[in-house]
């Protein structure tokens, strides 16, 4: 009751019929958000639903705390009938763990979308919380926005005579037109800082802001010969593309870059800031206005370089293998006798992909001698290396090297996915090393948290494994890379400490297949002995994974692409373990399996 007095002082209505807003009728653009858990949200993921409904949220909104349960109820009596219940939060000074918190306190047993740059709330015309919104999934649009009934606060003795978003429902279910599409309703108002500075954004400098921005975050790739499907060469170019870039901004597809900014500092992130998203859609909204001063895209230089990390050391060449136009081939091992006659330490791997389509990875294995036999095929091997599309060279930490025994030979891994064209692969993989008398001081090691016993049934949305690995040597950790295949979906790696506390150090909401990342630390991360670590890995065996080769199988471990994997990979040095200096302890393996 207390908060009674305080309802009465709010203004009642909702500013209807705004300029930046979706109207009922109108579509909703796609979008993707994070939750307050790390969960990644995309809207147009859930085209086999009947109806979403977005409530906006807010923490400290009194209006807010009484609406959830009123949800709740509503939630209940739609269970299992296709609706998707979601709330979205656009307040500037709400930050994740705030939310998350005040959900536990309040038991919101919902997914709080978290919209820190605005642009969801902003293109929905959201003003003040509690605002729900229904969206038909056939066609996306928007088909009631308002209170979810009548009442001016959601306390129980106020009995509610309209009932907008049941109504709202029934009618969506049964495939009608909704009735009363709009109505105004209480809320707590949400801040919307750019909403007035709108006619600003025509002003938004192409020449200053948006170029520049492009070429620290897009060129690397969009450029002529670069991975990019388009070459960002010019303004027309982007003007062309600007819709394509606000679709790929909000659904944060572009630039590619998949870890939850919440955890961890990454020194190779690719993402956006919540700034430049919104610098960029803005500008686009305004029409992406060319506006005066040079073209900074005119300068950019494509980089001809054949070997981006420089003169390689050693150039080997991966014996030709001819590639048939269809088929599923067993992945090869191919050999290479080493020239080198000398051990040398590893230090950075660049891996050239001669037949580009046909290629799914390449592998340079490690070079353990196993009972005087080099460890050759076999998954789950260690490596030097990898190559997928999308990866850049592999460089080592400062400081750090593999050795390459002088007996061991070059043995790479390499899958070829044939794609309808009969083609002969000549990859090459460039070597950078310092000599056995020149070692770097920390051996580096690799290894793989990694489950082999799943079996992920058929159509399961979301189905997971969890593994974890007692560490017992102090480690220092400098970068993860998940790695799964096309029904891969989100992972997750925590540090369990001896005191029992819990860090989660790597979250992946949204695994993307085509980008197999390394995550480098900024700052390598330690891990004392005692502690465990735990890789949560989760896949998508739904008609809802657009990559997804079959829902109607049960899927398993496999090398091949229709099969699975989820592997954490950990890359990482022992404290105290230096180049020749006796190892104190007994060396784990460098690579070892659960
Ligand atoms: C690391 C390389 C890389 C970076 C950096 C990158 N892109 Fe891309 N981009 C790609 C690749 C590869 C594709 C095609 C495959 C895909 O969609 O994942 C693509 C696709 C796109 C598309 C979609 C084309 C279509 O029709 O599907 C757009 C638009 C785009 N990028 C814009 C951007 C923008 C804007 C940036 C910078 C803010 C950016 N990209 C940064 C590699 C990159």
């Amino acid at each position: 009751m207390k908060t009674m007095r305080w309802f009465a002082a709010l203004p009642l209505l909702w500013l209807a019929g705004q300029a930046w807003a979706v109207n009922p009728g109108q579509v909703v653009d796609n979008f993707r958000l994070l939750d307050q858990n790390g969960k990644s949200h995309e809207l147009y993921y859930s085209s086999d639903m009947k109806a979403i409904v977005l409530m906006v949220h807010g923490n400290g909104c009194p209006i807010v705390r009484q609406a959830v349960p009123a949800l709740r109820e509503i939630r209940e009596k739609y269970q299992g009938q296709g609706v998707e219940f979601l709330l979205l939060n656009s307040n500037l000074q709400d930050k994740r763990d705030d939310v998350a918190a005040e959900a536990k306190e309040f038991n919101v047993d919902f997914p709080i979308l978290l919209d820190q740059s605005q642009l969801i709330g902003e293109q929905l015309g959201v003003v003040r919380t509690s605002e729900v919104f229904v969206i038909d999934p056939k066609g996306w649009k928007l088909v009631y926005r308002g209170p979810m009934d009548d009442r001016l606060s959601y306390e129980k003795q106020r009995p509610a005579s309209k009932h907008y978003l049941t109504d709202a429902l029934d009618a969506t279910l049964a495939g009608k037109p909704v009735k009363v599409s709009k109505a105004d309703g209480v809320g707590c108002l949400v801040n919307f800082p750019e909403r007035e500075r709108r006619t600003t954004h025509a002003q938004i400098s192409y020449s200053k802001q948006i170029a520049p921005l492009l070429i620290d975050k897009c060129t690397a790739c969009h450029q002529t010969g670069g991975v990019g499907p388009w070459a960002m060469t010019k303004y027309d170019v982007v003007k062309g593309f600007a819709p394509m870039i606000r679709e790929v901004v909000r659904t944060q597809r572009m630039p590619p870059w998949h870890a939850d900014p919440h955890y961890g500092e990454w020194q190779n992130k690719r993402g956006l800031t919540d700034d430049q998203r919104k610098l960029l859609v803005h500008w686009i909204e305004a029409g992406a206005p060319r506006g005066t001063g040079p073209d900074p895209l005119l300068g950019v230089k494509p980089d001809t370089n054949e070997w981006k990390h420089g003169k390689p050391d050693l150039v080997v060449e991966v014996p030709a293998y001819d590639i048939p136009a269809t088929g599923v081939i067993e992945y090869q091992y191919p050999k290479v006798k080493n020239p080198l006659g000398r051990d040398v330490w590893i230090t950075a791997v660049e891996i050239h992909p001669g037949a580009k389509q046909a290629i799914h990875h390449i592998i340079a294995q490690d070079p353990v001698v196993l009972n005087g036999q080099q460890r050759g095929g076999g998954s789950g091997g260690g490596n030097l290396a990898g190559f997928a599309p999308g990866m850049s060279p592999v460089v080592y930490p400062a400081d750090t090297g593999v050795l390459f025994p002088k007996d061991a030979d070059f043995v790479f891994q390499m899958h070829y996915t044939p794609n309808g064209q009969a083609v002969t692969d000549h990859s090459k993989v460039a070597f950078y090393f310092r000599e056995a008398d020149n070692p770097p001081k920390y051996p580096l090691h690799l290894t793989a948290l990694v489950d082999f016993r799943f079996q992920i049934p058929p159509g399961a949305k979301e189905y997971g494994t969890t593994v974890s690995r007692d560490i017992t040597r102090d480690m220092l950790v400098y970068n993860f890379m998940p790695h799964s295949h096309l029904r891969g979906k989100s992972g997750t790696m925590r540090v369990v400490y001896p005191d029992g506390k819990e860090e989660i150090l790597l979250n992946v909401p949204k695994y993307d297949f085509n980008w197999q990342t390394v995550y480098e630390y900024k700052e390598p991360k330690k891990i004392p002995a005692g502690s465990k670590l735990v890789w949560n890995f989760n896949w998508d065996n739904s008609t809802q994974n657009p990559g997804n080769p079959d829902p109607t199988k049960a899927v398993k471990w496999g090398d091949q692409t229709f099969e699975e994997m989820g592997i954490g990979f950990v890359r990482f040095r022992y404290l105290d373990e230096e180049v020749g200096k006796p190892a104190p302890a007994q060396v784990t393996k460098t690579a070892s399996n659960n």
